[in-house]
């Protein structure tokens, strides 16, 4: 049987978790998708009208088939805490089932199992402010959906996963090393992501044979890192300064992650592995 994976985290063509998804599709993978609610309608809408055809092909000139599409907020856990606001928002109201514990239900409903869970998502309100001007909502909102949203992922679908599975999430540098611009507690939120990913391959090993890694991956223009705003000043940085100087492409990311993921990585939990054309390994730029 092949293996199915749910990829937590695509709203359009550009980002990580779309690669990731292509990726472990070419390599005979079923794929689910966890899609933020609000961003739900638009990407339902422009997967059935043919707008990502040209990027759903695969290397043997097929197209990436998603079998479902799971609306889902990881800020919430349970229904009980969602707040009325949110519940009443009309972009929510017109989706159920979109808190993790319930997505966790339904793709176990399904399917029955999973052997592939992979953690594309990040948020920051703040991300643009300096951790010294970061408020507490701000940060504590950061590491709720950056990094808790993981370990309430992991909670609620290792039950599900298969043994011999592989979880997955996305890091960024900005963890460990000083990259002025990712404020707002992301760069917090990616040190507690990477911590987190040794204790839960800990957990997750020993409870249920998982294995649990994450990609510190380097800068590509996505919809998220738009957002941030110095997005094409770090892929230049990049493509000067790193030991290969060529721009990093998604699908660089998406193949490690499928290696990741499949048996060839069956020793390896628990690890940071950079993606990155080598720029963490630099001391100073050249
Ligand atoms: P993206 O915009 O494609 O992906 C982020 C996704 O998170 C979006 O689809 C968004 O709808 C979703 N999301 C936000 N809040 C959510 C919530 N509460 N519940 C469910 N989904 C939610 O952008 P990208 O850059 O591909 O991000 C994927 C991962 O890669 C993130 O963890 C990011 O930090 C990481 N990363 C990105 C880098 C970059 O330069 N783009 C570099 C290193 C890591």
């Amino acid at each position: 049987r092949g293996k199915r994976a749910f990829i937590a985290g695509i709203a359009d063509d550009n980002g990580y978790g779309w690669a990731i998804a292509k990726s472990l599709a070419a390599a005979g993978a079923e794929i689910l998708v966890g899609t933020w609610v609000p961003a739900l309608n638009i990407f339902e809408t422009s997967l059935r009208r043919g707008k990502f055809d040209e990027s759903r092909v695969l290397p043997d000139g097929s197209l990436m088939e998603i079998t479902k599409v799971y609306p889902l907020d990881a800020v919430y856990d349970t229904p009980e805490d969602v707040p009325e606001d949110v519940k009443s928002n009309k972009r929510y109201a017109g989706s159920s089932k979109w808190t993790v514990k319930e997505v966790a239900e339904s793709v176990k409903e399904d399917f029955g199992s999973i052997d592939i869970l992979v953690h594309s998502l990040a948020n920051g309100p703040e991300v643009s402010k300096p951790l010294l001007e970061t408020s507490r909502y701000g940060y504590l909102a950061a590491v709720s959906a950056s990094s808790y949203s993981y370990v309430s992922l992991l909670k609620h679908f290792v039950p599900i996963m298969n043994p011999g599975g592989a979880s997955i999430s996305l890091t960024y540098i900005a963890a460990e090393r000083i990259i002025p611009g990712y404020g707002g507690g992301m760069s917090s939120a990616k040190a507690a992501l990477e911590s987190d990913t040794k204790v839960l391959a800990f957990e997750a090993g020993r409870k249920h044979r998982v294995r649990v890694n994450t990609i510190s991956a380097g800068p590509l223009r996505s919809r998220a890192a738009k957002a941030i705003g110095f997005i094409d000043m770090m892929i230049d940085y990049s493509s000067e300064n790193a030991p290969l100087q060529k721009e990093l492409s998604a699908e660089e990311v998406g193949n490690a992650a499928a290696f990741l993921a499949s048996p060839l990585a069956s020793a390896i939990t628990g690890t940071v592995l950079y993606v990155d054309n080598g720029l963490n390994a630099m001391g100073v730029g050249v």
